[in-house]
């Protein structure tokens, strides 16, 4: 199983291929954001790569990074875990004067991936 470390806190297994942005919610207690409900439209869900940073893209995450202009962050939305992974949490609903995280992201990534 897939390892996922959220920094400052404890490294949990991770059904394989889990979108990245529920492991983060679900497996590692994290209050990470999902403003738009996993859908690559609002970045919220960003998080900083410290280790096992997957190469591929969708490219919706590809787009919206570029169109906001935003480097060093990935899309917590758009990955699944397939691997061994430690992020830096550094969009979460503590702090940032909002209700709540978001909608809940749908178990599959959306918009249907499009790998590049
Ligand atoms: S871009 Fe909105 S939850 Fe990922």
């Amino acid at each position: 199983m897939p390892k996922l470390t959220v920094e400052g806190f404890p490294t949990v297994d991770v059904e394989p291929g889990k979108r990245l942005v529920l492991a983060i919610e679900q497996d590692a207690h994290v209050d990470v954001l999902h403003a738009c409900g996993g859908n690559a439209r609002c970045t919220t869900c960003r998080v900083e790569f410290i280790d096992g940073e997957p190469s591929a893209m969708t490219q919706a995450e590809r787009q919206v990074l570029a169109a906001r202009g935003v480097t060093g962050v990935r899309l917590s939305c758009q990955i699944q875990c397939t691997h061994d992974m430690t992020v830096r949490a550094i969009s979460r609903l503590t702090g940032s004067g909002r209700p709540d995280p978001g909608p809940t992201p749908a178990t599959e990534i959306t918009p249907p991936p499009v790998w590049s």
